[in-house]
């Protein structure tokens, strides 16, 4: 696949985006040579994405069927870092979550994350499938070099009591609360609603 010129699309980028997380740290994809993320350490990230995400869905799943959605924006608020950090801990990838549209402002997407997701975003247009979908590449991010992997997450039925475009009053007043700067509302079924996101530091 082509690298992404991240340097080129950052002025659109820039522009489009109220607030960057990591704006000062410039980063710039390794694309010259052989310089690859290794298949073991893509096959890891992989895994560890099937992971988080189990993890997230079943505690999301449990926390809607027993109490419903307003307890369950709780448990979303109160356990989505920590387990974030748990499957962190299981390798030397670090994991989380990001999106164009993001409910929390942590998860905001730094530069190289902003040009995959739109990147993400005409991949899809061009009719591929989000299953499949991923990208990886190697990044030189000041004195560090970084391997990054990224893997869209897809609006399910599930997702659209938080994060649709009809979200019920009392969803909506409890989502208030806790994020006063909420833009993650508005998807529809099968829409990207953002990415795992995975970094290792390699040296
Ligand atoms: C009960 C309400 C609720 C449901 C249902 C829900 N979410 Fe969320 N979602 C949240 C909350 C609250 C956060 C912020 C978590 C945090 O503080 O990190 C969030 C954050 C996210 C994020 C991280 C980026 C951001 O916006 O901060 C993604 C990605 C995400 N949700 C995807 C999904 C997907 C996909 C589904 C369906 C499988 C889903 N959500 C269902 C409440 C919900």
């Amino acid at each position: 696949m082509k690298a992404l010129a991240v340097k080129t699309l950052f002025t659109s980028v820039l522009f489009s985006l109220p607030a960057l997380a990591h704006a000062e740290i410039s980063q710039t994809e390794v694309s010259a040579g052989e310089v690859k993320v290794p298949s073991q350490d893509i096959a890891q990230a992989r895994a560890l994405v099937k992971a988080f995400g189990g993890d997230l869905k079943h505690a999301l799943m449990t926390a809607m069927k027993s109490d419903g959605p307003i307890k369950a924006l709780t448990v979303c608020h109160v356990e989505a870092a920590p387990i974030a950090d748990k499957n962190s801990a299981l390798s030397s990838w670090n994991i989380a979550r990001t999106g164009m549209k993001v409910r929390n402002g942590e998860n905001a997407p730094d530069e190289w994350e902003a040009t995959v997701l739109r990147q993400f975003e005409q991949r899809k247009a061009a009719g591929e499938d989000l299953k499949t979908m991923e990208y990886t590449a190697v990044i030189q991010e000041g004195e560090q070099t970084v391997y990054r992997y990224m893997k869209p997450i897809a609006t399910g039925g599930l997702c659209l009591t938080c994060h649709g475009a009809q979200v019920d009053k009392a969803v909506t007043e409890k989502v208030r609360t806790l994020y006063p700067n909420d833009q993650a509302t508005g998807f529809t079924l099968g829409d990207i609603r953002g990415a795992f996101t995975l970094k290792k530091i390699v040296k």
